[in-house]
């Protein structure tokens, strides 16, 4: 009997890069394997960190009983033909700083990642979770030249979970049974859209007052920011890597899922030549489409103010990556 690397159908393993090995990286290379998902490859650029995570991780496979592999690398040569790229690389937040204030360093880091990545996986898909979010996705699909379906950036998920606790946890039930959505950039202007959001698909506003709403909403704008203040150094990590890997699943599994994300719009919603987040279905093409909702006037004006706040800081990024 002769046992290779690949399975005796041929079958070879989905393989996602993860670049960034912090909390963030660290934490959905973790949940990527452990979910059986895909072989990741985890790389930074601080020598012996994908390598510790890695190893730590495989020797926790005998015990999570699961079938992928992850290997730790800070050479970009290793991370070759994957099929997705997950950038998480950059400076996180410390109290009282805004994701905007971010630009300067990560768009360095996120415009040379994504350059090097895509060089040796020109075919895969792009995901960005760096922040600020909607800004750094435009800027990894500026310098990358990828067609803009393939470019998606994660934040709609994880302010629409997040909402989707705070409503759960006001109202007692399960959570399995609140659907949420929250528009826009990912940033103070987001827009939580209660009319959309649903208790086992009754609509909030018939459950929950007006007062409780905002309440819920705010908390949900400030979502990133509470965390960040708890933590002290650093931001949030279980559920945006939740989040980036619920995403990874949509794309690595062709489920063609409906949820929000930063993707590029090209006249949807008045907006043009912007990544911001909207609700699009996620399969193995990457965006498959755009769903265009029909926003109320006073929601039309938040998510265009939002994106001329986003648009303020492409440039800015644009400038820094040089
Ligand atoms: C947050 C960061 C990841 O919202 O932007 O927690």
């Amino acid at each position: 009997m002769n046992y290779s690397s690949t399975t005796s159908t041929g079958y070879r393993s989905a393989r996602v890069t993860v670049v960034g090995a912090g909390k963030v990286g660290s934490t959905l290379a973790q949940r990527i394997i452990e979910q059986n998902l895909a072989d990741v490859v985890l790389l930074d650029v601080v020598e012996g960190l994908p390598q510790g995570v890695a190893l730590d991780l495989s020797e926790a496979q005998g015990l999570e009983l699961h079938d992928r592999t992850i290997i730790g690398t800070n050479d970009y040569a290793d991370t070759a033909n994957s099929d997705l790229v997950i950038l998480t690389a950059g400076l996180p937040r410390q109290p009282g700083m805004s994701r905007d204030d971010l630009i300067g360093t990560n768009a360095k880091v996120v415009g040379e990642a994504a350059k090097q990545a895509i060089s040796y996986s020109p075919n895969a898909m792009l995901m960005l979770v760096t922040n600020p979010l909607d800004v750094m996705t435009y800027l990894a699909w500026k310098v990358t030249g990828l067609p803009p379906q393939r470019v998606i950036g994660m934040a709609g998920v994880l302010d629409s979970a997040r909402l989707q606790t705070f409503i759960a946890m006001e109202l007692g039930v399960s959570i399995g049974d609140v659907t949420t959505l929250v528009l826009g950039g990912h940033g103070d202007l987001m827009i939580p859209l209660p009319r959309y959001c649903t208790v086992r698909g009754v609509p909030l506003p018939e459950l929950l007052d007006p007062a409780t709403i905002e309440r819920l909403t705010e908390r949900t704008r400030n979502g990133g920011a509470e965390l960040v203040k708890l933590y002290k150094r650093g931001g949030a990590y279980y559920a945006p890597s939740s989040s980036a890997c619920l995403m990874a699943g949509a794309i690595l599994n062709n489920q063609s899922r409906l949820l929000p994300a930063a993707v590029y719009l090209n006249g949807e919603y008045g907006l043009k030549d912007i990544f911001i987040g909207v609700p699009c279905r996620l399969g193995n093409q990457g965006v498959e489409s755009i769903l265009e909702l029909k926003l109320t006037e006073e929601e039309q004006e938040a998510l265009h103010q939002s994106a001329a706040s986003v648009r303020s800081n492409i440039d800015n990024a644009l400038a820094s990556f040089g």
